[in-house]
């Protein structure tokens, strides 16, 4: 622990003394031609193992390790560090005050000497036999951006169920539709960047989540990207860390990259549970009236459209202050009152429009009622937000 083991943010100290005096790699070319960072927690069983085999994968070239471990509770940084006796290339970054998948890569990222800078997850779930070829692809090809991917020739998803499977294809699609340069697997965690496009956008990146490679994709001008295919494994020991809540940031994180310019993503995110609800409404408007009589009908309808957006916002829009049990009572009760005045603002704001106008053509309603939802849903954001979830301003 003594040689590796530093805390976050200062570079000084990080720097494993035994590599500097063996000057390994560096009298050959200057700078290592690959650093590959490893993000862990909690991967105590795994980093041993990982070692090994990249020490295999990567015999034949000049690489550095660096294990950016934030404090795991399994003491993988101690682990690690006991490792660099036996393999001067490996530093180890303890980090105590920050977390995260994303920010951990930067870290490492930060203190990298390599000509290109590659990142693969400790789990084994990421084939390190292919990183020659990732490597090649920048150096020898002149690609920015190698990407270990899911969707190309030979790679495959191997034993995902079908719930990690739908989410890691609807994140793909996801982040597809908002990225210029067009990549199978943007949600691969496994990738290697040029040095030249790390300096790029390193000032620009958001370090937040699970999206790191979106980041290096999306952020200034649209890169050369290579795919290599490879089958992801199975997680031999651990668990995964990504839950729900990783999911929703990770949405989060992509409404920010597409209107962030404009609006903020958890605006974004409350207009869209917004129309949701309206076609919610919609729907049982029409699978009602079948049954019910109309003035019951348009009550309920609203009312289901109120819980839907409730809960979505809760879920998702909110996630970060979200409410439980007996709260989200109070939370929903709130919720309805800030609905019923969303009501009046869109009425009254409608017939003014519309009286201002001075006409009764369809166009006239059509334009009235969009003022009126539009001014209904931007005052009834800052609303829930202050009120229903009392969260700070975003
Ligand atoms: N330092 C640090 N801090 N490392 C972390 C943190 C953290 O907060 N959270 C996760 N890691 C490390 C894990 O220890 C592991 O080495 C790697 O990051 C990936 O975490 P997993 O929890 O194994 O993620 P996954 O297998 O569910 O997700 C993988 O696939 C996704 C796409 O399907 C990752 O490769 C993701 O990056 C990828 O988006
Ligand atoms: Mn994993």
């Amino acid at each position: 622990m003594e040689t590796g083991q530093v805390a976050a943010g200062s570079s000084a100290g990080v720097t494993n003394a035994r590599y500097d005096r063996r000057g390994l790699d560096r009298r050959r070319t200057g700078q290592p031609l690959v650093s590959v960072v490893i993000p862990t927690y909690n991967e105590a069983e795994n980093i041993p193992i990982l070692v090994r085999r990249l020490e295999q994968a990567l015999a034949d070239l000049d690489y550095e390790l660096i294990v950016v471990d934030d404090d795991s509770p399994d003491l993988t940084w101690q682990i690690a560090d006991e490792l660099t006796q036996a393999q001067p290339r490996l530093r180890v970054l303890r980090r105590t005050d920050a977390r995260g998948l994303s920010s951990a890569v930067m870290a490492g990222f930060g203190i990298a000497r390599g000509r290109t800078l590659a990142v693969l997850d400790a789990d084994l779930q990421h084939d390190e036999r292919i990183l020659p070829e990732l490597i090649g692809a920048i150096v020898d090809d002149g690609a920015d951006i190698a990407v270990g991917s899911r969707e190309a020739d030979g790679g495959s998803y191997g034993e995902f169920g079908p719930w990690r499977r739908t989410v890691s294809w609807t994140g793909a699609q996801l982040a597809r539709f908002m990225l210029r340069t067009p990549v199978n697997d943007p949600m691969s965690g496994f990738f290697v960047v040029s040095r030249a496009r790390y300096d790029e956008v390193v000032d620009k990146v958001n370090p937040k989540g699970f999206k790191i490679l979106l980041e290096f994709l999306a952020t200034g001008t649209p890169p050369s990207v290579t795919e290599v295919g490879f089958k992801f494994g199975q997680r031999l020991h651990g668990a995964t860390k990504l839950t729900g809540s990783v999911i929703v940031a990770y949405l989060m994180a992509l409404l920010e990259l597409a209107g962030g310019r404009f609006v903020t993503a958890r605006f974004s995110a409350y207009a869209i549970v917004g129309m949701s609800g309206v076609v919610v409404r919609a729907l049982v408007l029409v699978g009602l009236s079948l049954i019910a009589d109309a003035r019951a009908t348009w009550w309920l309808a609203i009312e289901a459209a109120v819980l839907w957006n409730y809960w979505w916002n809760n879920r998702f829009t909110f996630n970060a202050y979200r409410q439980r049990g007996r709260q989200s009572i109070v939370g929903l009760a709130k919720f309805h009152a800030v609905a019923a005045h969303g009501v009046l603002v869109a009425t009254a704001t409608q017939s003014l429009v519309a009286d201002l106008i001075g006409s009764e053509s369809l166009l006239t309603v059509g334009v009235a009622a969009t003022v009126g939802l539009g001014l209904a849903t931007v005052g009834n954001y800052h609303l829930n937000r202050s009120i229903t979830w009392q969260a700070l301003p975003a």
